[in-house]
C-alpha cells in the first residue's frame, strides 16, 4: 500500500512552487505590534535519569560549548566605522543579484547608481533585521527544547544554545542599531515559518524546524555573507555566530538521528511534510518583497525576473548546502517512497544530498584560543 502524502495545496497553500500571487498575498499584519503571543502546547518533562554523558556525542558537544563562550560586548570591534553606503556599493553582488541581465524593459530600466546603492542598503537593513527575528526564535525554540526533550544531555546542550542565541540576538540588533539605517518587522513567511515551529507539541518538531532547517539555512547564508562583506565588524561578527551555529545544527541532526531511527514510515512522513513546508517558506521569505515596495517597486513586477535570473537560483540553492545533506543524513529524503527527494528535485535542490553534513563540522567552524576572550581562552588551554 502507498501511503497517502499531503498535496502541496494542503502543505503551503498552493499547488505551484512559483505562484507568485500566492506568495505576495501573505503579508505582514501586526507591523506595529510591541509582542507576538504563540501557544507552545508543550509538557515540561522532567527526567530522573541523571547519568551524564549517556549520550558522549551530545556531551561532548556540550562540554566544547562551555569553552566555546565569548562576549559580543567585548569581543567585537564595535567602535570600527561603517560607511553603510560604501558598504553597499562594494556588495552590489549581494543585492539584486541580477548580474549582467539585460534591464532594459523592466522596473529599473531608469535606475542610476544611487537607486542601485540605495536598494543595497534596504537589502542589508532587511537581511540583518530578518536574521535578528530568526535569531529570537532560535532562543525561544532552544529555551523551549530544554523544557520538552527528555534525555538529560540533550538539556544540558541546549541550555548552552539558549546563551548563544541571546548572544546572537545581542548583537545583530546592536549592529542594526548602532551602524545600519533602519530596521524592518519580521516577514510574513518567516513569521508563519517559526510559529508552525513553536506551536508544535512534539519535541523533534522544534529541532527539525529550527536547528536542521532554520539554523541549517542561516550556516549557509552567513557563510555567504561572511565571505563576500568588505566589512571589518561584521564580518568578525559573522564568523562568531557561525562557529556558535554549527554546535547548533550538529545538535539536531545527532540527537534527530537517534530518535527518527525508531519511528514509523507515517510518523516520518509528518517529518518529511514539516521539512518540505519549512523549505518553502523560507524560499519565499527571500523574495524580500518588502524592500521592493519599500524601494516604490511593485513585487509582482519584479518578482517574475528575480526568478528567472540564473545568479539568482545560485543563491537560493546556495541556501540550501547544508539542508539537504543533514536530512538525507536523517533519512528524511528517501523514506515513503523518496517523497522529500522529489520535492527538492521540484526546488532544484537535491544535488546537495552528498555535501558534507554537520554532525561534526562544527569543529572546524571553532574560533581559536586568540579569538575568544581572555578568560574563555583560559579555560580551554
Ligand atoms: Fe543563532
Ligand atoms: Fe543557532
Amino acid at each position: 500500500m502507498t501511503m497517502e502524502m499531503s498535496t502541496n495545496e494542503s502543505l503551503i497553500g498552493r499547488a505551484e512552487l512559483d505562484d507568485l500571487e500566492a506568495i505576495l498575498a501573505v503579508s505582514n499584519t501586526d507591523r506595529d505590534a510591541q509582542v507576538r503571543t504563540v501557544a507552545d502546547h508543550a509538557d515540561a518533562i522532567f527526567t530522573w535519569d541523571y547519568e551524564k554523558g549517556e549520550r558522549p556525542a551530545l556531551n561532548k558537544l556540550y562540554e566544547k560549548a562551555k569553552v566555546s563562550m565569548w562576549n559580543g560586548e567585548t569581543d567585537l570591534p564595535w567602535d570600527t566605522e561603517v560607511d553603510q553606503e560604501e558598504v553597499a556599493r562594494n556588495n552590489a553582488v549581494l543585492v539584486g543579484g541580477f548580474g549582467d541581465a539585460d534591464l532594459s524593459h523592466t522596473p529599473f530600466a531608469n535606475w542610476a547608481d544611487k537607486e542601485w546603492t540605495e536598494l543595497g542598503m534596504e537589502f542589508q537593513n532587511w537581511s540583518l533585521s530578518q536574521f535578528m527575528h530568526g535569531e529570537q526564535g532560535a532562543l525561544i525554540c532552544t529555551a523551549k527544547i530544554v523544557e520538552t526533550v527528555p534525555w538529560i544531555d540533550a538539556k544540558y546542550y541546549a541550555s548552552t544554545q539558549v546563551m548563544d542565541e541571546a548572544r546572537h540576538v545581542e548583537v545583530f540588533a546592536r549592529y542594526l542599531d548602532t551602524k545600519l539605517s533602519g530596521h524592518y518587522p519580521i516577514n510574513a513567511h518567516l513569521g508563519m515559518l517559526l510559529d508552525d515551529i513553536v506551536q508544535d507539541s512534539r519535541w523533534d518538531m522544534t529541532y527539525l524546524g529550527m536547528q536542521i532547517m532554520v539554523e541549517g539555512l542561516a550556516l549557509a547564508a552567513f557563510g555567504f555573507m561572511h565571505q563576500m562583506t568588505t566589512e571589518p565588524l561584521l564580518k568578525k561578527l559573522l564568523r562568531y555566530v557561525m562557529s556558535d551555529e554549527a554546535r547548533h545544527v550538529a545538535f539536531g541532526v545527532l540527537s534527530l538521528k537517534e530518535h527518527y531511527a525508531e519511528l514509523s514510515a507515517p510518523e516520518l512522513r509528518e517529518r518529511q511534510e514539516f521539512a518540505f513546508e519549512a523549505a518553502v517558506r523560507m524560499r519565499d521569505r527571500f523574495m524580500q518583497q518588502e524592500v521592493w515596495e519599500r524601494m516604490g517597486l511593485n513585487p509582482k513586477d519584479v518578482l517574475p525576473l528575480l526568478i528567472e535570473n540564473p545568479n539568482r537560483q545560485l543563491f537560493q540553492q546556495m541556501l540550501f548546502t547544508k539542508i539537504v545533506p543533514n536530512c538525507k543524513k536523517l533519512g528524511l529524503l528517501d523514506a515513503n517512497d523518496k517523497w522529500l527527494r522529489h520535492k527538492f528535485e521540484e526546488l532544484g535542490v537535491i544535488e546537495f544530498e552528498d555535501l558534507t553534513d554537520t554532525s561534526d563540522e562544527y569543529e572546524a567552524f571553532a574560533l581559536g584560543n586568540a579569538e575568544l576572550s581572555e578568560s574563555t581562552a583560559s579555560l580551554t588551554a
